[in-house]
């Protein structure tokens, strides 16, 4: 008789950053530089579908994304994740004598994104929230998501702002351990029901340096970097959690932009510099630009993450004017996609690869 193997499957949400998380301040335990604040959009959007099994038959820890086989060993990211995991399964399985001894048992972990993979569109945050998810599931551990979010962190620190729905901060907290770096629900997204979201696909190719890179580069040479970490981020946390909770679109989209630019001004102080936007990308901020000129405020707010494609952020009643406007700006790219996507209450996806 072949060895029974275990078996779960979780599906995780992508997450977009309003203030972004840049820079780590400890490497090894992937501790960030500043707080974060991010919407967590819908598990029918942009999300990532992982199953996560173990069978006394595997003969290595291995995860299958997208189709291609990574072993586990040569990710130090995913092996702190699953180290930690099973550990607590082991304790689990010591203080129960009844449950099944599966906790050294090999992993096999195959997930799959249905969206772009290091394309800037957070698929490690989604990713690696799905894979500490899966697995947590598959050991049946009694863990809280504030307990997930501090495993998921150290695969992607982007990921622990995945665990929770809605509008969501990462605490970049005081402890040398990170015990208290976790992400903490600002506001639930029925909160403010009218925020719509548009993604913009302008490549879905990979990007040339990845989030890890990029950041640790930006560390290591960019003088701007320490004035935004110490000096900006922590008065803009205050602001953006009091624009949500007061449902002012008019703030949350001036703070928004103004994070997304000076994020992409630190990338640019980087050594050698970091291009993560391109001509289309600029384009977008026009056009956003020009649908608030044309309002005499804010309809409508930018966001680019590491990578040239845009995440709009606006509110229901404006919802023709942005995405005519969008649309026609963009009228020379082929190959629209319009979907019925629902990522923060009901939003558009427009891919505009050429
Ligand atoms: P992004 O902007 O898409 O988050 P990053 O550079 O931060 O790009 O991370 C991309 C990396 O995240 C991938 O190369 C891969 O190692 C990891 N990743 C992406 N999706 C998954 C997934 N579903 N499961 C595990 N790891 C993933
Ligand atoms: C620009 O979470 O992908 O998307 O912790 O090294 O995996 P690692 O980085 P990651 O960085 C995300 C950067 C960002 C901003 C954000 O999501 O806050
Ligand atoms: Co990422």
């Amino acid at each position: 008789m072949s060895a029974p193997v275990y078996q779960k499957t979780v599906s995780a949400p992508v997450n977009i950053a309003v203030i972004k998380y840049w820079g780590k301040r400890d490497v090894g335990l992937n501790l960030p530089s500043n707080s974060s604040l991010s919407v967590t959009l819908s598990q029918n959007d942009l999300r990532t579908l992982t199953t996560a099994s173990c069978s006394a038959a595997f003969e290595e820890d291995s995860l299958w994304l997208n189709g291609a086989m990574e072993s586990m060993c040569e990710s130090p990211r995913l092996s702190v994740c699953v180290r930690e995991l099973r550990k607590s399964r082991l304790e689990l399985e010591a203080k129960n004598e009844s449950l099944e001894k599966i906790a050294n048992y090999k992993l096999r972990v195959v997930s799959e994104n249905n969206f772009p993979t290091a394309a800037g569109l957070a698929s490690s945050a989604a990713g690696f929230a799905a894979f500490a998810q899966a697995i947590c599931a598959l050991y049946e551990l009694p863990w809280t998501p504030t307990e997930l979010s501090r495993v998921a962190r150290q695969g992607s620190g982007s990921a622990c702002r995945s665990l929770f729905g809605g509008y969501v901060s990462w605490e970049m907290g005081e402890q040398p351990t990170g015990a208290d770096s976790v992400a903490v629900q600002v506001a639930p997204v029925e909160h403010w029901p009218e925020m719509r979201v548009a993604i913009l696909v302008v490549s879905a190719a990979k990007k040339g340096v990845s989030s890890t890179a990029g950041m640790q580069a930006t560390v290591a040479t960019s003088s701007l970097f320490a004035e935004r970490a110490r000096n900006v981020v922590p008065q803009r946390m205050v602001e953006m959690k009091n624009a949500i909770r007061a449902r002012d679109f008019a703030s949350f989209a001036q703070l928004t932009m103004k994070d997304s630019n000076q994020f992409h001004a630190v990338c640019l102080d980087t050594t050698p510099p970091i291009f993560y936007l391109n001509d289309t990308s600029r384009a977008i901020i026009r056009a956003v630009e020009s649908i608030n000129s044309s309002v005499n405020g804010y309809a409508a707010a930018y966001t680019f993450d590491a990578g040239p494609n845009a995440v709009i952020y606006f509110l229901e009643k404006d919802s023709d004017l942005v995405l005519t406007t969008l649309r026609s700006v963009t009228q020379n790219a082929e190959g629209w996609e319009k979907a019925d996507f629902k990522p923060v209450e009901s939003s558009e996806f427009l891919n505009l690869e050429p």
